[in-house]
């Protein structure tokens, strides 16, 4: 089988800083895991001894511990703070700064309003920013407007950095449409519009696309919606131990993707793998 690779694919930059940080701190604990792919975590158990709290009370006095890349809520830092833990903070800078917005805007009167998952660590990490918490929304539709009362005339918004910007800004056209100030700010980031441009370029060449990538990470799952819209034969695996013969019969060339939380090492095993296919 015949393989491309997407001319971007697989780690970002705050991926690759949060792994250097990791790598440095050997012997020390994440919060919550360091970034969403399961391999690359384990390879840093195996060879850095690097460690998972899963909760705060983990955490004894004096530890190292790394926050993780999507972030953690402003309470949970305080809490580490409490705690004397020597904090390595390899949170995204690009995650720092809806954070640091949110909080400003809050203070400064804005209702805030939060384009992304609620239930996803790097939104419950900016969402914690607010200093009312009773007025900071969250939504995914720009349907889902008008159900929102705001408790202020003016609204600021920011979005989780994995969204896709089109539909971004049919919420932000709602949005003014309804209010008369609208702060806007683009916190999407740009290494996902890189993956995902290279993605869907790719994906209309081809004839059976792979996305590799964790399966709970958004910003693979977002890659694997966009191969889809181009190509049906299109399929998200953590590693090559998924794949399957079926999916190559009668097929000449296969583009791979990755998730930017994809080590190379991973994404070299499936291409392999592929390549090995009759
Ligand atoms: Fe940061 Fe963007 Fe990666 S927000 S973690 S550089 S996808």
């Amino acid at each position: 089988m015949k393989v491309k690779l997407a001319s971007n694919y697989g780690f970002c930059f705050g991926v690759k800083r949060a792994i250097k940080i990791a790598e440095d701190y050997k012997n020390s604990s994440t919060m919550g895991p360091l970034i969403h792919n399961q391999d690359e975590i384990n390879r840093l158990r195996n060879d850095f001894n690097v460690g998972l709290y899963t909760n705060l009370s983990d955490v004894k006095d004096h530890d190292t511990v790394i926050i993780r890349t999507h972030g953690i809520p402003k309470d949970d830092l305080k809490n580490l703070r409490a705690q004397k833990a020597k904090i390595i903070n390899a949170t995204c800078p690009f995650v720092t700064t809806p954070q640091q917005i949110v909080k400003k805007m809050s203070k400064e009167g804005y209702s805030i309003l939060i384009f992304g998952d609620a239930d996803h660590p790097e939104v419950k990490g900016v969402q914690s920013y607010g200093e009312d918490q009773n007025d900071v929304h969250i939504i995914l539709e720009p349907s889902d407007i008008e159900n929102l009362v705001f408790k202020n005339n003016k609204i600021a918004t920011v979005a989780q950095t994995t969204k896709k910007k089109e539909k971004y800004l049919e919420i932000v056209n709602a949005l003014i449409l309804k209010n008369k100030e609208v702060r806007v700010f683009n916190t999407i980031c740009d290494a996902t519009f890189e993956n995902q441009d290279a993605a869907r370029d790719l994906s209309k060449e081809v004839d059976v696309m792979i996305v590799i990538g964790g399966k709970n990470s958004s910003n693979t799952k977002q890659l694997h919606s966009i191969c889809l819209e181009n190509c049906a034969d299109s399929y998200l695996i953590e590693n090559e131990t998924e794949l399957q013969n079926s999916w190559f019969l009668n097929k000449k060339l296969c583009g791979i993707t990755a998730g930017a939380s994809t080590p190379d090492w991973i994404i070299q095993q499936v291409v392999e793998k592929v390549e090995s296919q009759n």
